[in-house]
């Protein structure tokens, strides 16, 4: 069974897909950590700037592997690093490199093939997994995600800096050629400024668990 939850950066994704995950069973895919970790290796080979078919070979050559939830890039978790400054910096162009975009997606693809997943990103449901089980669109205020992003801690940015930078990113995402963020039409829309995680997580249980797909898999598995 295949969860897509699309949204912009900072409107609770992880958190939700995660706990989400966890209480169902299901596999955690994070889809920007596969693209922030070609951005890591094009840092890390000092060619951040490079050409589109560069950063595609790199991306090509990458050592990628999901196991139990854990990414491992090139062989190592490196979580911490994923989300790195410079790696925000670049990582929207990188995305929008086609065959980096491919490569993602065949990798989401044959990991959802062997095991029931929770996959978000910014285009799951319209591209990845157009027949996605369950389809939700997370959504918050730029104000309220770059005051969730400043509490985290994770750099010395002014919230008005980090407001200015989601923004940007933003912009960036919404004008990609493909796998730009977009709403799906059969997506359930739900604002997190407004909405506790709890309230969040609950509603997005109830609707996996009111699906035709998981009633029958709990008939046969018994899950
Ligand atoms: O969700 P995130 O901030 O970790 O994503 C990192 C970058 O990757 C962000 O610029 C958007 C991009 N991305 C994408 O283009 N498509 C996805 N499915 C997921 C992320």
């Amino acid at each position: 069974m295949i969860v897509a939850i699309d949204g912009p950066a900072g409107a609770g994704k992880s958190t939700i897909a995660e706990r989400v995950g966890a209480a169902l069973g299901f596999t955690y895919l994070n889809s920007g950590a596969i693209y922030r970790a070609v951005t890591w290796k094009a840092l890390q080979l000092n060619q951040p700037d490079a050409e589109p078919q560069r950063i595609a070979a790199i991306a090509g050559e990458l050592e990628l592997t999901y196991q139990d939830g854990v990414l491992y890039v090139d062989g190592q978790r490196r979580d911490d690093a994923l989300r790195g400054e410079a790696i925000d910096r670049y990582v929207s162009r990188h995305s929008a490199v086609q065959p980096v975009r491919e490569m993602v997606n065949n990798r989401l693809r044959a990991i959802a093939s062997r095991q029931d997943v929770i996959v978000e990103g910014r285009d799951i449901a319209t591209v990845v997994f157009p027949d996605a089980d369950v389809k939700i669109y997370l959504d918050a205020s730029v104000e309220m995600r770059a005051q969730r992003r400043w509490e985290q801690q994770e750099s010395d940015l002014t919230l008005d800096e980090i407001r200015r930078r989601i923004a940007e990113r933003d912009e960036l995402d919404r004008k990609k050629r493909t796998g730009s963020l977009k709403q799906a039409a059969d997506a359930l829309y739900l604002d997190t400024s407004v909405l506790t995680i709890d309230e969040v997580c609950e509603t997005v249980i109830k609707t996996i668990r009111e699906t035709q797909q998981y009633r029958e898999q709990q008939r046969t598995y018994g899950r």
